[in-house]
């Protein structure tokens, strides 16, 4: 079954307050979502592993650690999921970059996919899927979907707020995929917000409305 991880750091809680508030601006939005993303990269690469080389230092000859096992990609959804990119590039910067695009539909809350573009060697990488938002669920789902039939094996899934109807959601339809999340919120509304929630994550990062 999948597994829940929740970022408590104090850094990740302090600057998503002010990404929740209502009178943050664009820019500050943008920013404060890009670093939050740094730091929840910085937790969801524990696991990555290591192996030993030998090295010489000015004084000797030793052995030292470094990366190993698979190369990392990362599948932002179009649109929110872009905000999110740069802030995780800055501590994995070979990390490939793939796209999926979706909306929702906003009478059905459906998600319709309108892009996809993926690294050719999929099979081989580890992916984490970004979103600000996790919601009902859909569009993680779809896009999770989109990855694995194109041979995307091993995926993480990584957002800033979740609902907790996405939460299971998420995890019924993909067990193997771990969720990483800032915070987990009350509930949905009528019109499937998140509430508290930040309100619509696309158009407080692009400035549109
Ligand atoms: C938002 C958000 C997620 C989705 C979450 O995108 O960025 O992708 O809703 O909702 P769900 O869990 O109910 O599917 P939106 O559809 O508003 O598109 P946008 O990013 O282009 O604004
Ligand atoms: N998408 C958003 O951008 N915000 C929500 O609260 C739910 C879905």
């Amino acid at each position: 079954m999948a597994k829940v991880y929740v970022f408590d750091h104090p850094l990740i809680q302090h600057k998503l307050t002010y990404i929740r508030e209502k009178t943050t601006g664009t820019k500050e939005f943008r920013e404060l979502v890009d670093e939050v993303s740094t730091l929840m990269a910085f937790e969801i690469t524990r696991d990555m592993t290591l192996e030993n080389i030998e090295i010489e230092t000015p004084v000797q000859t030793t052995t030292s650690k470094v990366l190993a096992g698979k190369k990392i990609g990362i599948v932002p959804i179009l649109r929110a999921g872009i905000g999110m990119v740069d802030g995780i590039l800055k501590l994995i910067p070979a990390a490939k970059v793939g796209h999926v695009g979706l909306y929702r539909d906003p009478a059905t809350l459906k998600p319709v996919e309108y892009y996809a573009k993926f690294p050719g060697d999929i099979e081989e990488r580890d992916f984490i899927v970004v979103d600000p938002m996790l919601a009902t669920g859909g569009s993680a789902i779809e896009a999770i979907n989109s990855l694995k039939k194109r041979g995307g094996k091993s995926i993480k899934f990584m957002c800033l707020i979740a609902a907790p109807e996405g939460v299971e959601a998420l995890k019924e339809a993909h067990p193997d995929v771990d969720i990483y999340i800032a915070a987990l919120d009350e509930k949905l509304n009528e019109k499937g917000y998140i509430v508290p929630g930040l309100g619509d994550a696309g158009d407080r990062l692009f400035g549109t409305k």
